[in-house]
């Protein structure tokens, strides 16, 4: 269903060749870039800072979906804002002040999105739909890629009622692949977060298959 945008994150990718993987996946269909940050705090692994994203964004011609995993997050809003991030997500659970973090994230120039880790309710964000321009299911618990996707799907549809005719977006994070996709976007998911999915293993040196495997999902 091509009103689903697929969203590769190159938390997957080959390492030493950001610039090209990223425009390989954006010339094979991806619909937006998703970017990783990991602060070995909030989650225990480490990624990318700032720098490292105003790199991507140089290469990055669709969408730059950054995807934060840090606690605390506020005093690195602007430094990702301007690194060229166009949507920036916290954690509902990353902090005492996730409506004042939407905020200043809308404040700083960009897209505000909240995530919600598997354990937490689709209620945490109710009081957010009109400070959220996307809320984040996990699907997975954060940290690693390539993991089991855990089932949420009547969460998704809790919060696709909640949202009702809001402008806001529902993306999935975790697990996504040809065999879970199909049920999340019936539940209301219309931005599928893929990286063992679309990469697979492979990278743009070995000529991974990538148009297959986003058009796959
Ligand atoms: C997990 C990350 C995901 C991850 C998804 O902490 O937020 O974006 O890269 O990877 P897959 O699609 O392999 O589960
Ligand atoms: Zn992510």
């Amino acid at each position: 269903d091509r009103s689903i945008k697929i969203a590769p994150s190159i938390l997957s990718a080959d390492f030493a060749d950001f610039g090209r993987e990223i425009r390989a996946v954006e010339d094979q269909g991806a619909d937006w870039v998703h970017v990783d940050v990991m602060d070995g705090h909030f989650v225990p692994n480490i990624t990318f800072g700032p720098p490292a994203v105003a790199a991507f964004r140089k290469h990055v011609r669709t969408v730059m979906d950054v995807h934060l995993m840090i606690a605390p997050v506020d005093p690195y809003i602007d430094a990702f804002a301007r690194a060229g991030a166009d949507i920036i997500t916290a954690h509902v659970e990353a902090g005492p002040h996730i409506h004042r973090t939407l905020q200043a994230i809308r404040g700083a120039g960009a897209k505000a999105g909240v995530a919600l880790n598997p354990g937490t309710p689709a209620e945490s964000v109710e009081h957010l739909l009109d400070l959220a321009d996307l809320v984040c299911v996990m699907t997975v618990n954060p940290g690693f890629g390539g993991q089991k996707f855990i089932d949420m799907t009547d969460k998704v549809r809790r919060l696709h009622a909640m949202i009702g005719d809001r402008p806001v977006h529902i993306e999935i994070d975790g697990g996504v692949d040809p065999t879970t996709a199909p049920g999340l976007a019936r539940a209301g998911a219309d931005v599928l977060v893929a990286g063992s999915a679309v990469f697979r293993g492979g990278s743009v040196s070995n000529s991974a298959p990538y148009g297959e495997n986003i058009a796959a999902i």
